[in-house]
């Protein structure tokens, strides 16, 4: 069997992160609540257990507790930030706020401890937290600090616990794959035996177990999740799975002819639906972002009910859902920044004998993995993020077809110019700005759109720098842009990071 690290969730919104690190150290990993029972903890034999970070003071009202049974079951445990206050706070430790808050990276002193075995003694560690450990509990030492948190780590190396203030789990977080290693390899033990070399015939005998002669239909939205599962499924059950490409006309240039050439050659049955009109019908006049991703999602479930009815008797439905989406929809404590919405999230209730989730146990970087091993063209399964609503989110304001015309080719210009550079940003697009500016083109006076240019370093998509790209290429897609999209008058470039902003603008 795996061997398996149960991380216990207190609604962080890096708790994703934790568990990725770990798989990608080799150790499976799962979430589940914080409060389950150390009864149930045991019978799922974990090596070692990870205590996330959270958004409340563990003296806060309805503060997320763990079960204190927990920390005597002898299995190691590592609590990050709220865990490792609420580990503290229960063990007869002491938390307080503050005087001043800590936000991002702090200069930490490291002390001598397992945890911190074979690093430098100070690193650059990601601080994000209002309350700290003020008293520890007995048996505990420190093991790290910075200049205002006494006990930025601290471990109890009889019984093996262990806390940091601070969150490894993070990019900006120096050495903190090393020191999730450490506690992995040497304080749990691990042999780092998790690997998806079988995961793909495992999950075709299951689907052909499960579907029999039967039929699947699949919702294909053209994203990496989506096409890798109809490509899991082809590949299991040929003929049998029927792939509904819901074309809302919010893709960028040649993209939906470029989805239906790749899948039109599969041995599959392959539909796209094109339903432009009435989805720009739908969302006509409407300018908040949470009610164009809202609307667009219902129509896409109409669009999709009506094309399944018309096939009839398909008795399954199968999803490209994947981990973090699993999480996201049981997610307990966390703060709602955007409802983003998956065009694979479509409702249970829909007629359907049952659901076919074949990648929901995965991260996106391992359903990448997957699409390489199953021949999926290396331009699919590297394909940046694509909001599901599409470009109808990088119009702000208003959405008509005019406006989309303009970004298509503006923002076809910035992947283009992009695309000349050795190395790329993580994530790169163009944005039609419901702003109209004065210009001036052949001696005639316009006023016409301003379009945003948006590029940004990230691993994680949590969090986000921008991108410093060349001068040479900024002005490139500048004159391109005004030269070739008649208009569009100004281009400006967007130079915030997440947070603040967002990576989108909507
Ligand atoms: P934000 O804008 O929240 O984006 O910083 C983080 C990542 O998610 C993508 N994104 C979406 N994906 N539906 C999606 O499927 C959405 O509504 C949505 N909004 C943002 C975004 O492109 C970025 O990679």
């Amino acid at each position: 069997m795996d061997e398996f690290i149960l991380v216990l969730d207190f609604g962080g919104q890096y708790k994703e992160l934790i568990s990725r690190m770990t798989r990608s150290l080799k150790v499976y990993s799962e979430i589940k609540p914080g409060k389950m029972p150390a009864s149930e903890v045991k019978k799922l034999a974990p090596i070692g257990i990870i205590l996330t970070g959270g958004p409340n003071s563990v003296y806060a009202e309805n503060a997320p507790q763990c079960d204190p049974a927990i920390f005597e079951l002898g299995i190691p445990i590592l609590g990050i930030c709220y865990g490792m206050q609420i580990m503290c706070h229960q063990l007869g430790g002491n938390v307080k706020q503050c005087i001043v808050g800590e936000y991002g990276q702090a200069e930490t002193t490291l002390g001598d401890s397992i945890l911190m075995r074979g690093i430098k003694p100070q690193i650059q560690a990601l601080m994000s937290h209002a309350d700290q450990v003020c008293e520890l509990p007995q048996g505990f030492t420190s093991i790290a600090h910075t200049q205002n948190c006494l006990y930025a780590a601290c471990e109890d190396k009889v019984r093996k616990l262990y806390g940091l203030q601070f969150h490894p789990e993070v990019e900006r977080c120096e050495c903190g794959r090393e020191i999730m290693r450490n506690f992995l390899y040497d304080v749990c033990g691990a042999s780092g035996n998790y690997h998806l070399d079988g995961y793909i015939e495992q999950r075709i005998q299951m689907i052909r177990q499960t579907v029999g002669d039967k039929r699947v239909l699949l919702a294909l939205s053209g994203g990496v999740d989506s096409s890798v599962c109809a490509a899991l499924l082809s590949k299991a059950i040929g003929k049998q799975l029927t792939c509904i490409f819901v074309d809302h006309g919010f893709m960028r240039l040649h993209e939906g002819d470029r989805i239906e050439h790749i899948f039109s050659d599969k041995q599959l049955h392959f539909i796209r639906v094109q339903a432009a009109p009435r989805f720009l019908k739908k969302i006509k006049g409407v300018t908040s972002p949470e009610q164009k991703r809202k609307i667009i999602g219902e129509e896409f479930i109409r669009v999709f009910e009506e094309e399944s009815r018309k096939l009839g008797n398909v008795e399954f439905l199968a999803q490209g859902t994947i981990y973090p989406d699993i999480i996201e929809s049981g997610g307990a404590f966390g703060d709602t920044i955007k409802s983003h919405h998956n065009v694979g999230g479509l409702p249970k209730n829909i007629a359907f004998e049952g659901i076919i989730e074949p990648l929901s146990g995965l991260f996106k970087d391992e359903v990448r993995v997957i699409g390489r091993k199953l021949g999926l063209p290396t331009g699919l399964v590297n394909r940046q993020p694509f909001p599901g609503p599409g470009l109808a989110i990088r119009v702000t304001g208003v959405v008509n077809f005019k406006k989309l015309e303009l970004l298509r080719k503006a923002d076809h210009i910035v992947c283009q110019e992009i695309e000349k550079l050795k190395n790329k940003p993580k994530q790169y697009f163009a944005v039609l700005t419901d702003v109209r500016s004065v210009g001036i083109k052949g001696d005639r006076r316009t006023y016409d759109y301003v379009v945003a240019v948006r590029a940004v370093e990230t691993g994680d998509f949590m969090t986000c720098t921008y991108t410093p790209l060349p001068h040479h290429t900024l002005s490139q897609i500048s004159s391109r842009i005004v030269n070739e999209v008649k208009q569009i008058s100004r281009v400006v470039y967007d130079i915030t990071g997440k947070p603040p902003a967002t990576i989108e603008w909507e």
